[in-house]
């Protein structure tokens, strides 16, 4: 008797042994830095087993899949800038999330309506002027072009992505006529040829060069604990509720999508619905001072900082129909000159 119990034991190991347990994986690909990716990364394996593959790219994440075809063996793409998104679903690399949490969770707004990407974090484009030199705590976007901030506006390049999306929501909104009628008067009141980075119209804002800029939220928080200079600008400026005239404030993203090919098409889901989850979107919004998509999340360092974005309801797709427009009245009204 107990040799037969040891035979089949040592039959049962050798069977366990040759068959190699296959341990559950998922492959992620992305232009989002390693310090700000991994922290949560390293949760989702903890919570659930699930091992992750990161692939970094400083860019070109679109193309490297294309290039791999049906072999590729990319699972989850997650990018910045919802124009990125839009174009990888354009590219055909990818394929509809089809899960009821994430839906739930993330407004029709900010995700493709056919469900081919979703928005993780919020990134609001906002106005800041100087703590010191303007008392006012609101605007609107439309009221950049008065003219009493003649000579007093700083603002990055009309052409870079960041101004281009904010530029294009404008025209959703309000048509070509007048937002270039709204972007000659910007430029109009420009201290300085638009340029450089969102951090220095900050500094520029210390200097005196300029009271009132436009700036993407999380520069805000990254300047807040910088231990150089920039901590000086932060101190400097004063962040403004922000909005479009009967609207809400402009945003970009940083979002998911799931390849066409994903040899792990379950775990991608999982790990969708998981950075969407309260502890996740903390660990990742608050890597980079970013609003959490997920309502639910009461403690995240953004909105500490800057209060709750009532994010304008106008689509990230139809922005993103009218980026090229933006781009060309960019061009016509000689905003970079
Ligand atoms: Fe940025």
């Amino acid at each position: 008797m107990i040799d037969k119990t040891r035979l089949s034991l040592i039959a049962l190991a050798s069977c366990l042994l040759a068959t190699p347990v296959l341990a559950q994986s998922v492959n992620l690909y992305t232009t989002r830095e390693p310090a700000l990716l991994n922290p949560v990364v390293e949760a989702f394996t903890k919570d659930t087993g699930i091992k992750v593959n990161t692939v970094f790219l400083k860019d070109g994440l679109e193309e490297r899949i294309k290039a791999e075809g049906a072999n590729s063996p990319a699972d989850v793409m997650i990018m910045v800038d919802a124009a990125q998104m839009i174009s990888a679903a354009n590219a055909g690399v990818t394929q509809p999330i089809k899960s009821a949490a994430v839906d739930k969770i993330v407004p029709a707004q900010l995700r493709d309506p056919q469900d081919n990407w979703v928005t993780l974090t919020k990134r609001a484009r906002i106005v800041v002027v100087s703590k010191d030199r303007v008392p006012q705590d609101a605007i609107t976007y439309e009221d950049l072009a008065d003219p009493k901030w003649k000579g007093k506006f700083c603002i990055r390049g009309g052409q870079h992505p960041y101004n281009n999306a904010l530029f294009a929501a404008y025209l959703a909104r309000n048509g070509a006529e007048k937002t270039e009628t709204w972007l000659k008067a910007l430029k109009a009141n420009t201290a300085r040829k638009p340029g450089g980075g969102d951090r220095e119209v900050a500094r520029d804002i210390q200097s005196g060069l300029c009271d009132i800029a436009v700036i993407n939220t999380y520069y805000i928080g990254l300047m807040s604990i910088a231990a150089n200079e920039q901590k000086g600008w932060f101190e400097a400026i004063k962040p403004l509720k922000t909005t479009f005239a009967n609207g809400g404030t402009h945003v970009n993203i940083s979002g998911a999508a799931i390849a066409k090919h994903a040899p792990n098409r379950e775990n991608a889901v999982k790990l969708i619905e998981y950075m969407l989850g309260d502890k996740a979107q903390t660990i990742y919004a608050d890597g980079n001072f970013e609003f959490p998509v997920n309502p639910d999340v009461k403690e995240s360092a953004a909105v500490k900082l800057l209060g709750k974005v009532n994010v304008d309801t106008t689509p990230l797709t139809e922005i993103g129909k009218n980026r090229k427009a933006a781009a060309d009245l960019v061009d016509k009204v000689g905003f970079d000159n």
